[in-house]
């Protein structure tokens, strides 16, 4: 099936990024926010950002126009009714991800693709409070949205080949390189990165060095784009728990635990830079990393 026409549910960081990703495609887009209060938070975060993209070149004001024009913004989940893909992007919580989708099902065509940005969760718990199974699969952006090229397509246990297929050629459209994953906790790149970035974590409990120096050793001596600590604070500590205690929960090794600085900084809730504070103070200093990852255009 062809996509012509896309619901962001969520107006979070992810949300509106993956909204500004299709909308540059000329796709229409709607974003749903997905808890109360007005539409003009997400939008002036929307605005801004591009803004921010102009005003640094990054950007033509024509191409900010046309991804404002194609993206409408809505508080009501019926808003998708028509889209040929939905993509949640709610907060990193299974029951309130699995809820969603039901009422998806209640509100969306019978073919249109229903897909999830989670991190780490099973696409396949998801798809098993569904009816239609076969449209159910995750396509899991990297943050900032705008910026990073990889999108992983994954593949529940009961999503159909054609479907795979149709958000794979989606994601080459929006000019992104997906690849094709197993629903495993994780999938390919945070089973990978969420063990990173806990062991910094562990490292700093232990003394071994300071978050600066930790930072400084993998951002010039590992020629990483920015250090464990200023990627946790970037990705959003909520987040880095989340994805810490799913692995934990399917592995049970205790070294994916969530670490106890960690669940601290997230307890006072210090999220990082969404919140202005997590390893690093943001009103102080920026962290130690590539600025253009920092300074998100959205
Ligand atoms: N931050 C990242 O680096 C990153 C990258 C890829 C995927 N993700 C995934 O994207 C999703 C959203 O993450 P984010 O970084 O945009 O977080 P965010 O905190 O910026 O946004 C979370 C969104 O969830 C909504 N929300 C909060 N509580 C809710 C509730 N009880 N019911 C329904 N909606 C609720 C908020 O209104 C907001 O729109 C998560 O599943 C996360 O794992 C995050």
């Amino acid at each position: 099936m062809s996509i012509e026409r896309v619901g962001i549910i969520g107006a979070g960081t992810m949300g509106l990024g993956i909204a500004q990703v299709c909308a540059r495609s000329d796709i229409p887009t709607v974003v749903v926010k997905a808890t109360p209060g007005d539409l003009g938070k997400p939008r002036g975060k929307l605005e801004s950002g591009l803004a921010k993209a102009v005003e640094r070149g990054k950007m033509d004001a024509a191409v900010r126009d046309g991804i404002l024009a194609n993206i409408t913004l809505s508080d009501q989940e019926s808003a998708v009714a028509d889209c040929d893909l939905v993509v949640e992007s709610v907060v990193e919580d299974i029951e309130i991800k699995k809820a969603l989708f039901k009422r998806l099902e209640g509100v969306c065509r019978d073919d249109a693709i229903l897909a999830t940005n989670t991190s780490t969760l099973s696409v396949t718990a998801m798809m098993a409070v569904c009816k239609h199974r076969q449209r159910i699969a995750g396509l899991h952006f990297f943050n900032p949205a705008p910026v990073m090229k990889l999108v992983e397509v994954i593949h529940g246990f009961e999503t159909c080949e054609e479907n795979i297929q149709a958000l794979t050629v989606f994601c080459r459209r929006i000019g992104k390189e997906p690849v094709q994953v197993q629903d495993t906790t994780g999938f390919i790149v945070n089973r990978l990165l969420t063990p990173y970035m806990l062991n910094a974590i562990r490292m700093l409990e232990r003394g071994t060095g300071t978050i600066e120096t930790i930072d400084k050793a993998m951002l010039t001596g590992a020629g990483m784009p920015m250090g464990p600590f200023a990627l946790a604070d970037y990705i959003g500590l909520d987040v880095v728990i989340a994805m810490s205690q799913n692995i934990y929960d399917d592995v049970r090794q205790s070294h994916h635990a969530p670490p106890h600085t960690l669940v601290r900084l997230v307890q006072l809730g210090y999220l990082g830079l969404k919140t202005g504070k997590g390893f690093y103070d943001y009103s102080v200093k920026p962290a130690v990393g590539n600025p253009d990852l920092e300074r998100p255009v959205i």
